[in-house]
């Protein structure tokens, strides 16, 4: 589908919803998804994939780390996708959210004993190995449960993926994967460890590539890793080739899915392996904004400075990343509105909770609902309570009708939480002596 946020007789919609009613209904801030919009992203990188590789059997794995809404989870995997999980808290909302288990693959560095027993009790697609310690782990406890791992070797390619250095995985200097010269001794490691059988290779160079030439280099020193161990005469049945593929946060024109389809195609497509793949941010990321409703509006040295009730703690990409996300007005401004270079500015205590500084932006005041767009790949699910501030409501938008798929968190939710010791007054008196 196209952009699913439009405005439409001057008031922006998600899909046939005025926000304006989600914003009535649930308050703000609030996430608001697209059904639409994922299922036309995942559809489109599947085709590309399918029309680019005729033949090859290719699984898509959403990296649920962009957004783990049970509901888009439920979403993904009835359109046929399954989940890139990172920890056994992933794997245990994949599993809830319906995401069978044989096409669940576990990445990440620092898989613990019961996050891997987990995993093998769910009887998973394959684990992907990030290093030697770590396959003797899995090894260790495969045999332990008396079962077998299919394991892929997660390499590093020392490949500069030329994006943000916070989200580059693939140089050497980067904590994630096996150094790919090391590769084939583990991979013979592998083969003489009982409770492991390994079935292929993986790699991930980062996140928001907006090149496909990273890719290009990558996949090669895969596809020569895949003919030298076969060379040995290991049978490499297997690539996960990541995900990363940028999108547009600023107008920018990302790849095409066709062309890193294409890429792939010509450095793996003749290798006779099933591919996995596993995007995030490309099938989500430009299907969610956040709308957050301005407190104040102040006067700052350069133009106002616009205070919103969404913080660092909701959208924490500006802060972390120095992210752009485009502003969305609730109401469309008139082409003829003059623009003022506004600082757009959250609640909490921190100068890093400044979302853009000097952006031209038409006039607002108080009261005034604005929508971060983009925001459905790493935003909720990076969010925090800092400040007191409870987890913002998730709302799914399927043409003209929309559900809460998870509620505003209260302050009472976060309290119950707490505990307090029975000797706390012995040790304030210590204290105060
Ligand atoms: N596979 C692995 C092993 C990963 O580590 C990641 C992302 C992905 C797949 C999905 O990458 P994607 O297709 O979404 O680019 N919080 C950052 C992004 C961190 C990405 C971490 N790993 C941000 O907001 O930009």
């Amino acid at each position: 589908m196209t952009d699913p946020f439009t405005y439409r007789g001057g008031a922006l919609h998600a899909e046939d919803v005025p926000v304006a009613d989600i914003v009535a209904a649930v308050g703000t801030p609030v996430w608001i998804y697209s059904a639409g919009a994922i299922a036309g992203e995942y559809r489109t990188y599947r085709a590309a994939l399918a029309a680019a590789l005729p033949g090859c059997e290719i699984g898509i794995c959403f990296a649920m780390k962009a957004n783990a809404s049970l509901a888009v989870l439920g979403l993904l995997g009835r359109l046929g996708a399954g989940a890139d999980v990172v920890s056994g808290g992933e794997l245990a909302i994949a599993l809830a959210a319906g995401m069978p288990p044989e096409r669940v693959v576990f990445s990440g560095v620092a898989k613990t004993a019961a996050e891997i027993d987990a995993a093998l009790e769910a009887g998973i697609h394959q684990f992907n190995v990030e290093s030697e310690p770590e396959l003797e782990a899995i090894a260790a406890r495969a045999t332990a449960l008396g079962r077998r791992a299919r394991v892929a070797l997660r390499v590093n390619p020392d490949v500069d993926a030329h994006t943000h250095a916070k989200i580059a995985t693939g140089r050497k200097q980067d904590k994630f994967g096996i150094d790919i010269a090391r590769a084939p001794a583990v991979w013979r490691r592998a083969v003489a460890l009982g409770g492991v059988e390994p079935v292929g290779l993986a790699v991930h160079i980062g996140s928001m590539l907006t090149d496909v030439a990273p890719y290009r280099a990558a996949f090669v020193a895969l596809a020569e890793l895949v003919r030298a161990l076969r060379a040995e005469g290991h049978s490499v049945g297997r690539l996960d080739l990541g995900g990363g593929l940028a999108i547009a946060y600023r107008g920018e024109a990302p790849p095409a899915v066709a062309d890193y389809a294409a890429v792939v195609a010509e450095t793996a497509g003749d290798l006779g392996c099933a591919l996995l793949f596993e995007p995030g941010r490309r099938l989500v990321g430009n299907a969610g904004l956040l709308a957050t409703r301005i407190v104040y509006v102040k006067d700052g040295t350069d133009g106002p400075i616009v205070i919103v009730d969404a913080g660092m703690n909701e959208l924490l990409r500006p802060a972390l990343y120095d992210a752009w996300h485009e502003v969305l007005p609730l109401r469309e401004p008139a082409a003829a509105t003059p623009r003022l270079p506004s600082d757009v500015v959250g609640p909490v205590c921190e100068s890093a909770d400044t979302f853009m500084r000097g952006r031209p932006l038409p006039p607002l005041a108080p009261a005034d609902v604005i929508a971060f767009a983009s925001a459905g790949a790493y935003g909720a699910v990076m969010s925090s309570t800092y400040n007191g501030r409870p987890l913002a409501p998730e709302v799914l938008v399927a043409g003209a009708r929309f559900a809460v798929v998870r509620p505003r968190q209260t302050i009472e939710d976060l309290v119950a939480r707490e505990r307090v010791p029975d000797w706390l007054a012995d040790a304030a008196g210590q204290e105060t002596g």
